[in-house]
C-alpha cells in the first residue's frame, strides 16, 4: 500500500529556462505509470516557471531546500511558508550536497523538516552514508544519527507527510548504484528503527526511497525489492530514461 515514488532532484541543473521547460515538455507527452508519485525537483528561480508549464497533473513541483525561519535578516534563503503559498507540495531536504557543502547539520535539517511541516509542506528527507562510515560498519548508525534528530522534533502522525531517501553518498553522481542486496538491507535497517524510535504502523506505512546513480538499467531490479519504495534521482532525471524510472514497476 505504499505507493511508488520517483523523484528528480534537478540540482543545478540545466543551465538554462528554456532546457528545463524541455525537459518539461517531454514529461508532459509521455505515457507514466499512472500507479507512481511522479515528484521533480527544479532549482529555485524555475520553480514557478515550470510549475506552469507542466500539464500532465500526475507531475508535482517540488523545491530542493527550505529555511527553518519563516522571514526575517537571513539573506538568501527560502522559507517553506512561501514555497507552500507558491503552489509546491514538497521540498527536499537534508540532501548530502547541503550537508556536506553547506554544513547542514542533522539538528538543522531536523528544524527545516519541523518548519516544512509547520507549513504543510511536504518532506523528502535525505539519509545516507559516505564511503567511510560504510567500510568501517556505520551505516545504520548513521542512518538512525540522522533520522533520530527528525524523530525527535516530529509526532508520530506527521510521519505521513514524510518521504525517507536513502542516499549513500558514495554513490550519488559515481555511477556506482548500490547492489539491490546493499540497498534493501538498509531500507529494512530504516524501517526497523522507526519502528523502534516512531511507531511500527509509521514503520511500515513511510516510503523509503533509494538515491544514488540510478538509472533505466538498474531501476527495474532495485523498484523490485520488498523496501524500496521507489527513487530519488540525480542525472537520469535530466534524460529521456527518467520515464522508464517512473515506469519501472509496469
Ligand atoms: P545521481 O542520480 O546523479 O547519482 O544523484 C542522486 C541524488 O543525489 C538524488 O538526490
Amino acid at each position: 500500500t505504499r505507493q511508488f515514488f520517483v523523484g528528480g532532484n534537478w540540482k543545478l541543473n540545466p543551465t538554462s529556462l528554456s532546457k528545463a521547460k524541455e525537459l518539461v515538455e517531454v514529461l508532459n507527452k509521455a505515457e507514466l505509470d499512472p500507479k507512481t508519485e511522479v515528484v521533480i525537483s527544479p532549482p529555485a528561480l524555475y520553480l514557478l516557471p515550470i510549475q506552469a508549464a507542466v500539464t500532465n497533473k500526475q507531475i508535482l513541483v517540488s523545491a530542493q531546500n527550505s529555511f527553518y525561519k519563516e522571514s526575517g535578516a537571513y539573506t538568501g534563503e527560502i522559507s517553506a511558508s512561501q514555497i507552500k503559498e507558491a503552489g509546491l507540495p514538497y521540498v527536499i531536504l537534508g540532501h548530502s550536497e547541503r550537508r556536506t557543502i553547506f554544513h547542514e547539520t542533522n539538528e538543522v535539517v531536523a528544524l527545516k523538516t519541523r518548519a516544512a511541516l509547520d507549513a504543510g509542506l511536504k518532506v523528502i528527507l535525505c539519509i545516507g552514508e559516505t564511503l567511510a562510515q560504510r567500510e568501517s560498519g556505520e551505516t545504520a548508525k548513521v542512518c538512525e544519527e540522522q533520522l533520530s534528530a527528525v524523530v525527535k522534533q516530529i509526532k508520530a502522525e506527521e510521519w505521513s507527510n514524510i518521504v525517507i531517501a536513502y542516499e549513500p553518498v558514495w554513490a550519488i553522481g559515481t555511477g556506482k548504484v548500490a547492489t539491490t542486496a546493499q540497498a534493501q538491507e538498509t531500507h529494512v535497517d530504516v524501517r526497523a528503527y522507526l519502528a523502534k524510535a516512531v511507531t511500527s504502523l509509521v514503520a511500515s506505512e513511510t516510503r523509503i526511497l533509494y538515491g544514488g546513480s540510478v538509472n533505466a538499467a538498474n531501476a527495474k531490479d532495485l523498484a523490485a525489492q520488498q523496501d524500496i519504495d521507489g527513487f530519488l534521482v540525480g542525472g537520469a532525471s535530466l534524460k529521456p530514461e527518467f520515464i522508464d524510472i517512473i515506469n519501472a514497476r509496469k
